[in-house]
């Protein structure tokens, strides 16, 4: 049977590169069903009859991808800011997490989380669980029905978790391969390996994250590395023999393409090298790391390296879910970093942010950045009319100042593989 051939009609702006910004006033995205065919000013021949989604004077822009976040952690939004990472985790993360033993509490709580995000347009993830091999389900579950596409992980903690959030080793091993079982076949959130992060993982298990790795080529890994002093210091303590953090996942074969690394505020040379000759991704959240006091990443400095680069609301580290407020938190740590290195590190543009939180996601999840023929259109529509009446500026400070003042009333429509979700 033909697909129905339709469009969309705005302003298309998007970005290929990090600060490449593409920009198509009054452009047209044809489709055919649910797949991008191309992008054009002028309607051809073969649409004359087409139905036109017309957004008039909106912005329309490949929607957003969220590649860090910790979805346990959503009721505790915005709460003990006012500590470090390791206290925070032990005081507050890991109590909220163990309470997704609670499986009616993990369907209110998820229901909600995925409304939000897909209201604020955010159609992609790479997230969080907590351990719960069934709030898990449920996750992936709520997250689908929304709309929302990606990965999510069963999260992997065997030490140092503190009461009522740790496995056994062989629990962890175990639940991990019945839930990788239990989602085969998913199409829209498919499974992660996710070790939380070197303090929580015994060398036994991670040896068995290994394994279960290999036996699964297509699986990919998320984690967190170098995101803070003391965390890094007790990584070297319980990993002698590597000198780097990142080693500790090298030497169970996690450290490879398409690994997701959260934070990545304090790599060094040589583990900035070994993140790009590996394809490891770094995840940028300059919420979280702003919040909790972690540092600044040294984002410029890997995207002029050629690191491959997304990022990350981190919620609840993070206290924003709207990734285009974590597109501007990353300008303005940016910023400062310029500003304390007597103005020689540059710092991040809007152009380079709107690539880092739609191009980045498409690439990682095997799309075009951008609106590419042949994809699934995933893409928000945005919408300035309620900000304050200013006609004479251009589209790509319309888009900035979108950025800027972002909240889901800016947000008129929001498409995710090819059906409109919002
Ligand atoms: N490292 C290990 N677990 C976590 C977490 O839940 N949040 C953050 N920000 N860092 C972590
Ligand atoms: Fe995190």
């Amino acid at each position: 049977m033909n697909k129905e051939l339709w469009a969309l009609k705005g302003n298309l702006v998007w970005a290929e590169k990090a600060g490449e910004m593409s920009m198509l006033p009054g452009g047209y995205i044809l489709m055919e069903g649910e797949e991008i065919k191309g992008v054009c000013d002028k309607l051809p021949e073969d649409y004359a009859d087409a139905r036109v989604e017309d957004y008039g004077d909106s912005i329309i822009t490949p929607s957003f991808s969220d590649m860090h976040l910790h979805a346990p952690q959503y009721p505790m939004m915005g709460m003990a800011m006012d500590l470090q990472l390791l206290e925070w985790l032990q005081n507050y993360a890991f109590p909220m997490e163990a309470n997704y033993a609670r499986e009616d509490f993990a369907r209110l709580t998820y229901k909600k989380l995925a409304k939000e995000l897909i209201s604020r347009g955010t159609t992609r993830v790479c997230i969080f669980s907590s351990l719960h091999r069934k709030a898990t389900n449920i996750l992936m579950d709520e997250l689908e029905a929304a709309g929302i596409t990606g990965y999510a992980g069963k999260v992997n903690m065997d030490r140092n978790g503190g009461v009522n959030l740790q496995e056994t080793t062989e629990e962890s091993a175990r639940e991990t391969r019945l839930w990788l079982e239990e989602n085969k076949d998913r199409k829209l959130v498919k499974p992660m390996l996710t070790p939380r992060f070197i303090p929580s993982c015994t060398d036994e298990l991670m040896e068995e994250l290994g394994k279960i790795a290999k036996e699964n080529p297509d699986l990919p890994t998320q984690s967190h590395l170098s995101e803070n002093l003391e965390e890094i210091e007790w990584v070297k303590q319980l990993h002698p023999d590597c000198t780097h953090y990142y080693q500790a996942y090298e030497k169970y074969g996690l450290w490879k393409d398409g690994t997701v690394m959260a934070h990545c505020v304090y790599c060094d040379e040589k583990e900035r090298k070994a993140m790009k000759d590996a394809g490891v991704w770094a995840i940028h959240c300059p919420d979280s790391n702003t919040n909790i006091a972690s540092g600044i990443a040294p984002i410029r400095i890997m995207l002029q390296e050629g690191i491959k680069v997304a990022m990350g609301s981190d919620v609840a580290g993070g206290a924003k879910l709207s990734m285009p407020e974590a597109a501007t938190d990353a300008v303005r740590v940016s910023r400062l970093r310029w500003l304390f290195s007597g103005k020689k590190e540059d710092f991040l543009t809007v152009a380079d942010v709107l690539y880092l939180i739609t191009g980045a996601g498409q690439e990682y999840f095997g799309a075009k950045p951008g609106f590419g023929a042949g994809d699934k259109l995933h893409a928000v529509v945005l919408d300035d009319s309620d900000l304050a009446y200013n006609p004479f500026i251009t589209l790509d400070r319309r888009l900035e100042r979108i950025f800027y003042q972002f909240s889901p009333a800016c947000v008129k429509a929001v498409y995710s593989v090819g059906v409109k979700r919002i």
